[in-house]
């Protein structure tokens, strides 16, 4: 098994934050987790408990402000009813519907968050489905067919719905029924577009892409809470099992189907067996526990810096941009993606070993896999290219590197040996791409995702446009030439769709 991270050290001074009732003192020490900002809600939690509860997330860490801002992620609630939510929404936000939207979140999430000492990713349970105070209910009609024409938000109202269907999807793509697979992702996805929770089975008339099944689990949902078929197929030992291998870096579908066929149902298992894994799976089973752990915000500019100043180092010029969930407003995710380019086209070939030479030399690499680039003539895209994730042709790699967490002023003032090397730090999963100049427009759409959203553009232009769309350029297969864009914002024009901000793409 992946060796037990240390425990993480503590910053001085939180606990001399008494009296968490007093009003929005600041913090005495930076938060340990700069990506969450949690504001507690007095209404039916009262005063004193509340007052309670901040200074136990504080205690543990945690940034808890007394007053409501847009800097706050996580809005805690207790025993506040959605309508109740919906006010509280409605009064905080007034008329400017266009401050950040906060997660709205029940006390279950915060609970687990204490119980772990640290922030639980969140999930359907703990929401508190709000519709948007200032728009109406969808018109269906109004909802187009395609997620790549369509606004989705990160936080949106059906939750519980967009998960039990794409719990669905996922255990489709486990059995290899990709017609499924898609039928229920992009249910869900028209869900997560609509600005309101479904309350009512009359609702879903007139919404593109639900078909019977989809409408069925959401009916069960609405009636009973939960869906029985759901709940069976996540207690099932292959969906379980299934999901548990599929986790680990370098395990796609076809291998863990093929592990379960053969009996095998846990790491353990997997790790009797050695020779049955190769160099990748192996560093995804070592560094397992910090793998399947989320990446959190700070924790993604953290490795920006170290990959910035690795690359200044051997290509002066070059640029990072972080890009996948981080760039679509994410506060935590799998892994972190990286594009790299250069503004004189052709200095940024062969970038990736130079890069990834320096980051060893400072023992920051713990696994790495370089592909060198195989560009190949965009007329050769062949029509599947335009429906499955087509795999792009530029230098990349795929790599699991150490963040070291960083020197507190707590470990400076008691010299805690800080020339010995520390274990205290984190196995990140880092994603760096290069692409040309010439390219960047559509390297950078295609590596921003969601990935569903990179599914419907490709599929709307082909079926809409007659174009094929990869991370490499927008080819027209009648005239025979691509069309070159500048921006993200040129590709949209070309294909004739209303720009989508990289926020607006959680599809
Ligand atoms: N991508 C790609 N080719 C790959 C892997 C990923 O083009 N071999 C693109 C996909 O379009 C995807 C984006 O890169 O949308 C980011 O992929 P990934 O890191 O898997 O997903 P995220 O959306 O970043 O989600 P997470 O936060 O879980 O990392
Ligand atoms: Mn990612
Ligand atoms: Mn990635």
């Amino acid at each position: 098994m992946a060796p037990v991270p240390p425990k993480r050290r503590r910053g001085p001074g939180r606990g001399e934050e008494a009296g968490a009732g007093r009003a929005a003192a600041p913090s005495p020490a930076p938060p340990r987790f700069p990506g969450v900002t949690i504001y507690l809600a007095e209404q039916h939690m009262g005063r004193s408990r509340r007052a309670f509860l901040t200074e136990l997330a504080r205690a543990k860490g945690f940034r808890v402000d007394q007053a409501y801002s847009p800097e706050v992620t996580h809005v805690v609630m207790e025993g506040s009813s959605a309508a109740e939510a919906s006010d509280w929404l409605d009064h905080v936000l007034g008329a400017s519907g266009s401050l950040p939207k906060p997660l709205l979140l029940n006390i279950s999430w915060f609970i687990e968050c204490m119980r772990q000492g640290k922030p639980v990713p969140v999930e359907g349970r703990h929401c508190l489905e709000v519709p948007l105070p200032t728009r109406s209910q969808a018109d269906p009609d109004s909802v187009p067919a395609y997620a790549c024409q369509r606004h989705t938000p990160l936080a949106h109202h059906n939750l519980c719905f967009t998960e039990a269907l794409e719990t669905l999807a996922e255990a489709a793509g486990f059995e290899g029924s990709q017609g499924r697979f898609l039928a229920f992702q992009r249910a869900a996805s028209v869900l997560k577009a609509l600005p309101g929770p479904i309350t009512n089975m009359s609702q879903l008339q007139g919404l593109p892409c639900f078909g019977e099944h989809s409408s069925r689990i959401v009916q069960e949902l609405l009636e009973h809470g939960v869906s029985s078929e759901v709940e069976g197929i996540k207690q099932s030992e292959r969906y379980q099992t299934m999901k548990l291998f599929t986790q680990i870096f370098g395990v796609g579908v076809k291998t863990a189907d093929r592990w379960y066929r053969e009996g095998l149902r846990t790491l353990d298992d997997l790790q009797a067996q050695p020779r049955k894994l190769n160099r990748q799976q192996e560093a995804g089973i070592r560094h397992f526990e910090d793998l399947s752990s989320p990446v959190w915000r700070h924790e993604a500019d953290a490795i920006q810096q170290v990959v910035e100043e690795a690359i200044r180092q051997v290509l002066p010029g070059a640029t990072v941009t972080l890009t996948g969930g981080f760039r679509r407003g994410k506060l935590q995710g799998h892994d972190v993606d990286f594009l790299i380019t250069h503004p004189v086209e052709g200095q940024e070939a062969g970038l990736i070993p130079k890069v990834m030479g320096h980051l060893e030399s400072q023992g920051l690499v713990l696994y790495q896999h370089t592909q060198s680039n195989h560009y190949q003539d965009l007329k050769d895209l062949d029509h599947k290219a335009s429906q499955n994730t087509a795999m792009d042709a530029y230098e990349k790699c795929f790599c699991v590197l150490w963040l070291p967490k960083p020197p507190t002023s707590f470990h400076l003032e008691t010299g805690e040996g800080p020339k010995e090397p520390s274990r205290d730090g984190k196995a990140v999963r880092v994603d760096l791409v290069v692409s040309p100049i010439s390219q960047f427009a559509f390297a950078l759409l295609g590596w921003t995702g969601s990935q569903h959203f990179e599914r419907e553009l490709r599929r709307f232009s082909q079926a809409e446009k007659n174009l094929l769309l990869n991370s490499h350029g927008l080819y027209d297969p009648e005239k025979k030439e691509s069309l070159p864009a500048a921006s993200e914002e040129d590709i949209f024009t070309h294909l004739g769709l209303e720009y989508i901000a990289p926020e607006q793409r959680n599809a």
